[in-house]
């Protein structure tokens, strides 16, 4: 047998000399591995007469140990050097004033948000907005959706804990309650979209426990479904930034709009790419229709009088197909890669005149 402390100051020097991680699971797999140098010698043991055996067995034992633990306290001191390393590769000097080739990006949502205000703005829409936490009332019950409504369920609906006078409040499911809010506050005639926050209890690829809406409101005395037709075929057409985008209203149901639709545009899906404004296939977009009576009684105003239009839509849905993101996950993963390929430059205002992209 050749010379064990050879051998091992051999192995030893050889891993203390090893200068990346692969290195030394090389040294590792010559030494340790199936047909390794001290494997070999191990498997040779069985040839030897009983007490030769036994000594020869103990002092392998030794060198192989002695390695093992060489190894180990290498690859150590190596993962912490690539880790110091990536830590300084990677730093960000949040103290630097920010310049034009690392300067924040401006997320999708918030980019889609400003989008959508600037082309209801330029309609007269002005900018509302309500409480994330809601009660039962504003979220449901005035918006004509009776208490056995599925809606309702804890299932979709995030609750907290009772109250003291038995009532929940809850996570508003849709931005819908500021409809209730707005009609409450202010008198007609009112003209309000309403960007913010829903909650459902619901995770998948297409879903998130929390996602964006928009919420669009007219309130007047002659308003009718010819306007909130022309209305949202026009936006359609400014936010896909495609003029001749075909649009489709479905007759559907909300139980605080009568009659109710929901829109559609037109695209194609051949050849596995979604072309927004083309193609004969459609794809669900919004839910909107005339303010049921109810309603604007439950928040006091005389529905012999006024009438209006009432439309919702989801935000990342609409940021999806347009920038074309598959995964509506990834908006809340906080991914910076992600953030600089999808996101946008901050300073560059959303208009209509100069375009809404930049
Ligand atoms: N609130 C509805 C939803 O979340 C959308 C909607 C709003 C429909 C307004 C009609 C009118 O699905």
């Amino acid at each position: 047998m050749e010379n064990l402390d050879d051998l091992q100051n051999e192995l030893v020097a050889a891993v203390n000399a090893a200068a990346t991680l692969g290195a030394i699971e090389e040294i590792r797999i010559s030494a340790l591995g199936r047909k390794g140098r001290v494997t070999s010698l191990m498997k040779g043991l069985g040839a030897l007469a009983p007490d030769e055996r036994r000594a020869a067995g103990q002092s392998l034992n030794v060198v192989k140990s002695v390695v093992t633990d060489a190894l180990e306290s290498r690859r150590d001191a190596l993962s912490e050097a690539e880790l110091d390393a990536a830590l300084a590769r990677d730093r960000v000097d949040i103290t630097l004033t920010a310049r034009p080739e690392n300067e924040g990006r401006l997320h999708p949502i918030s980019q889609t948000i400003d989008e959508i205000i600037a082309i209801f703005g330029e309609m007269g829409f002005a900018l509302a907005e309500g409480p994330d936490i809601e009660d039962d009332f504003h979220n449901f019950t005035a918006l004509n959706i009776p208490p056995e409504h599925p809606a309702r369920q804890m299932h979709d609906t995030f609750y907290l804990p009772e109250q003291p006078d038995g009532t929940r409040k809850l996570l508003r499911t849709h931005t819908s309650s500021v409809q209730i809010r707005t009609m409450q506050n202010c008198e007609p005639p009112l003209r309000i979209i309403v960007p913010g926050r829903a909650f459902r209890c619901d995770s998948d690829m297409t879903h998130t426990p929390m996602f964006h809406q928009v919420e669009g409101l007219i309130v007047d005395k002659t308003v009718h479904m010819g306007h909130l037709k022309g209305c949202l075929i026009e936006f359609c057409r400014a936010y896909f930034e495609t003029p001749n985008v075909p649009v489709r209203f479905r007759p559907s149901f909300f139980p605080f709009t009568e009659p109710s639709a929901e829109v559609d545009i037109g695209c194609s899906r051949s050849g596995g790419t979604l072309k927004i404004g083309e193609g004969d296939d459609w794809l669900e977009i919004l839910g909107c229709g005339m303010v049921h009576p109810k309603v604007l009684d439950a928040c006091g105003i005389d529905s012999t009088e006024y009438q209006g239009f009432a439309f919702g839509m989801g935000i990342e849905r609409i940021a999806m197909l347009k920038y074309g993101m598959p995964d509506l996950r990834t908006f809340f993963d906080a991914d910076m890669p992600w953030l600089r390929h999808y996101g946008f430059a901050p300073l560059e205002v959303a208009t209509l005149l100069r375009g809404l992209t930049p």
